[in-house]
């Protein structure tokens, strides 16, 4: 068979939709990105995830993913990373525009901004590919009307795994219709913790110290009028947590909204 031709297309189960990859982008060895086409009836709310993955000997071999592209986007984009020895991303890393992917038909999740009461800055707090789906959050225009502020903290290890770093700080701010809406609200900002760069360190201690809000020009962190979604390793989750409570904070989920919201980020082989 020739190597660069799609692989054949296979059965598909009924609790997945089978999709078309129509887009591939490496950032890094540990960590890539892919789009691919979205059936009209999937409809999901942005910070949800679905089960994402392949046919592997007749069988699915799927993991949680949240969607990194808006609800409004025609096709659907997810981040990942890649383990040479994962069952899923060992070979997920591999797949080329033309394969099928299959699409779990039911998105869940908790980062949901119906999970938060109302406030004046949404803080959006991420490691890896815990941005994923703040990337979806921060295009979707409700979330501007719900806040003044809406902060992306990104924390990695190395600069060049600050995925998404174009778009959040130069597209978005140009973009055609939501750059008006949220020039003035959505506040970037990336940290590394395993090379230099201006704001290093991970965002635990930058949250302790104040420095985030200093630099932001936001008043210190307050359950008054602060709200967070947090996606991380679990121990970046449990670390926060443990801040935010100490501060007054508490945990919102589905039908019973808090002051902040957690989920894991996801996939790990
Ligand atoms: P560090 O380099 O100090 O471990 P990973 O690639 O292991 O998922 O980590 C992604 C980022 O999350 C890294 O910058 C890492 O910092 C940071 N991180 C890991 N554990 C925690 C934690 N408990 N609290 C805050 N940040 C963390």
């Amino acid at each position: 068979m020739d190597a660069l031709a799609p692989r054949p297309k296979p059965t598909i189960p009924p609790a997945f939709f089978g999709e078309t990859v129509t887009w591939v982008h490496h950032w890094t060895d540990r960590l890539f990105s892919f789009r691919c086409t979205r059936d009209p009836t999937f409809r999901f709310v942005a910070g949800q995830f679905a089960m994402i993955g392949l046919m592997v000997e007749g069988k699915p071999l799927v993991r949680a993913y949240s969607v990194v592209s808006p609800p409004w986007d025609e096709e659907l984009e997810f981040l990942s990373i890649k383990v040479q020895n994962g069952p899923l991303t060992s070979r997920l890393q591999h797949i080329k525009l033309g394969d099928t992917v299959l699409i779990g038909r039911k998105p869940t999740g908790t980062l949901l901004t119906e999970n938060l009461l109302p406030g004046k800055t949404l803080w959006l707090l991420a490691t890896g590919t815990g941005l994923a789906p703040f990337m979806s959050l921060i295009r979707e225009p409700d979330v501007y009307e719900r806040y003044e502020h809406v902060v992306v903290a990104h924390t990695v290890r190395e600069v060049k795994e600050l995925a998404y770093r174009e778009i959040i700080s130069k597209e978005l701010p140009e973009h055609e219709f939501l750059g008006e809406m949220l020039r003035d609200k959505l506040l970037y900002y990336p940290s590394v913790t395993r090379e230099p760069f201006p704001t290093q360190g991970r965002i635990t201690t930058l949250l302790e110290s104040g420095k985030v809000c200093t630099d932001l020009g936001l008043p210190p962190l307050s359950a008054e009028h602060d709200r967070v979604m947090l996606c991380g390793s679990e121990a970046m989750n449990a670390d926060v947590k443990a801040l935010l409570e100490a501060r007054g904070f508490t945990e919102g989920s589905n039908n019973s909204p808090g002051t902040y919201v957690v989920e894991k980020a996801f996939v790990t082989k």
